[in-house]
């Protein structure tokens, strides 16, 4: 039975749905990955009433999440032979990469995330061995000073580190991400690897899940993309609907990329670099 009192309450729950889907995903004969523990993190009743809650009747709407992952899954092992040495996970949610990617044991990995988050996830993983070096660590990202003094310790030693944030932007102010891109930008990050969505597809989510989000409403969609993150210049951009539609994940309607409209297609995953 549906527990009333399971819902998006703030940011922090959308992890959880995020895992859902990833379980989900996991379990498929063709799975764009696989994340074996996102079934027993997500919780079967809490992630699947929350996806299930949030869910537009009649859509399929866990496919952006699963496609943005298997794109920055695929973004990292690029990097990683590039020579990326430290990889920053900031706003790490559920998410198990240092667990089920193919690292090189001598790799640190750090993330982070809220405090509940975190102290949750410590209790949840203690028993799992990550497949590289992992440092977790409670901040909020958008507090600039903790920020800053968590991206000097997570950097140090490292010569070509990458920085993830995965389904954040969108819930953080405007002021607080250009912030973030500031500190980023200063502390010698050479990749930075996020999800940027367009003012439409900002418009049309709040429209159609708006009040089931609760305080998790999104808030970034910036009109002309990464352009204002001052200071970054974008390496790679791969739009998610296109991504989604090689993939068959989305709904067989949106898959002609020419009937969909560019403030849609723009929607996706960027990979960042410092401007030269
Ligand atoms: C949609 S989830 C994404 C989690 C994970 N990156 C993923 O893709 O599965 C958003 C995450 O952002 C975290 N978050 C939101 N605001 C934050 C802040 N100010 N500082 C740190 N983490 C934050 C939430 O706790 C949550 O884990």
């Amino acid at each position: 039975m549906v527990q009333e009192s399971i819902a998006i309450t703030d940011v922090s729950d959308t992890a959880i749905w995020m895992a859902a889907y990833r379980a989900e995903e996991s379990a498929r004969p063709d799975a764009l990955f696989s994340d074996p523990i996102a079934e027993r993190l997500a919780g079967r009743l809490r992630g699947a009433v929350l996806a299930s809650k949030v869910a537009v009747p009649g859509s399929r709407n866990g496919w952006p999440p699963v496609v943005r992952t298997r794109l920055i899954d695929d973004l990292i092992t690029y990097a990683l032979a590039e020579g990326c040495d430290r990889v920053i996970n900031l706003a790490a949610g559920w998410d198990t990469r240092p667990y089920r990617l193919e690292l090189p044991a001598e790799l640190h990995w750090f993330e982070a995330d809220l405090p509940a988050i975190v102290a949750a996830k410590d209790r949840a993983l203690a028993l799992d061995p990550p497949r590289c070096e992992l440092t977790r660590r409670a901040i909020d990202v958008t507090d600039r000073d903790a920020c800053a003094a968590f991206l000097v310790e997570a950097t140090a030693g490292a010569e070509r580190p990458l920085v993830i944030t995965e389904g954040l932007l969108q819930y953080v102010e405007p002021a607080a991400v250009l912030t973030l891109s500031e500190n980023l930008r200063t502390h010698g990050i050479r990749w930075w690897i996020t999800d940027l969505w367009t003012p439409l597809l900002l418009r049309v989510v709040n429209r159609t899940m708006g009040r089931r989000l609760g305080d998790a409403r999104w808030l970034f969609g910036p009109r002309g993309g990464a352009r204002c993150l001052r200071g970054w210049e974008v390496r790679e951009q791969l739009s998610i609907f296109r991504a989604a539609a090689r993939w068959r994940r989305s709904p067989r309607w949106m898959r002609p990329a020419a009937g969909l409209p560019a403030g849609l297609l723009r929607s996706g995953v960027v990979c960042l670099r410092v401007a030269e």
